[in-house]
């Protein structure tokens, strides 16, 4: 089972170009689970909520639809990330999509810097998806800096945590060894290049598109700011075997009864 990263230079505003863009790079590396940035068809610097509007769609919307054509047509599964519109504002979603259409659309839950002022909070909670390929989850972006958000994922039998992203801060693609480390999944962020300087905001985006095993090894990485992919032949079965020696397993030597929620700060 080959996982694909896709990664490019989302063009702002232009989600024809962006599609097709996306196109072109799934069709030069064929595989069964792709994944593609964070909002990798409106761009990422808005201006304001206007921008935002005009940039989403439905979840079944337009360039869903055709997603799902090409999902069909190859037999695989995509996750992108999108602006979803719904009747009270817009979502930081990702889509899940394979050969039978839409399986699920995730609204994350952890916002970042200005996309508070631009997006609703995600309202559903992270979950898996059984398919016939294995069981994937999503998370979103800045879902990576809460230890949680893997975690969740992991608890509910995730094997293949798919991660859209438009990463800025620089430590995400390592910190990611860890959470499939910690969870014993595997994790496959995809994240865009490039630079956005809209409004006298300059955003620069890192790359490193990256994949990790269950036992935290790097399987595939790709360039800072070359356009392209990485991808990696993934047993997802293995992705079931929590346990590190026969006397610590990654779920079943948790503490959850010492771990209850206390602030002190
Ligand atoms: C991010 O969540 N786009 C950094």
């Amino acid at each position: 089972m080959k996982v694909v990263a896709v990664q490019w230079d989302c063009r702002f505003g232009d989600p024809e170009f962006n599609f097709n863009r996306a196109m072109e790079l799934m069709e030069r590396e064929p595989g069964d689970i792709y994944v593609l940035p964070e909002l990798c068809l409106s761009g990422y610097n808005f201006n304001d909520i206007r921008e935002v509007e005009d940039l989403s769609e439905e979840s079944h919307g337009n360039y869903a639809r055709r997603f799902m054509d090409f999902s069909l047509e190859r037999n695989c599964y995509i996750s992108y990330g999108f602006a979803e519109k719904v009747s009270e504002g817009v979502y930081n979603s990702a889509n899940l999509i394979g050969p039978d259409g839409l399986i699920g659309t995730y609204r994350k839950i952890h916002l970042f810097n200005r996309e508070t002022l631009f997006f609703l909070p995600g309202d559903r909670s992270l979950k898996v998806y059984d398919t016939p390929i294995g069981k994937l989850g999503l998370m979103v972006c800045f879902d990576w800096f809460f230890p949680e958000s893997a975690r969740i994922l992991a608890l509910q039998g995730t094997e293949l945590i798919l991660h859209p992203s438009n990463l800025v801060l620089s430590w995400c693609p390592d910190a990611m060894r860890y959470h499939a480390l910690w969870n014993g999944v595997y994790t496959a962020t995809s994240n865009r290049i490039g630079k956005e300087d809209r409004g006298g905001r300059l955003i620069e985006y890192i790359g490193r598109s990256i994949i990790y095993s269950p036992q935290g090894e790097l399987l595939a990485e790709a360039s800072y700011d070359d356009e392209g992919a990485c991808s990696a032949e993934l047993v997802l079965s293995l992705a079931r075997e929590k346990k590190l020696n026969r006397y610590n397993d990654r779920i079943q030597s948790r503490q959850p009864e010492f771990y209850s929620e206390i602030s002190v700060i």
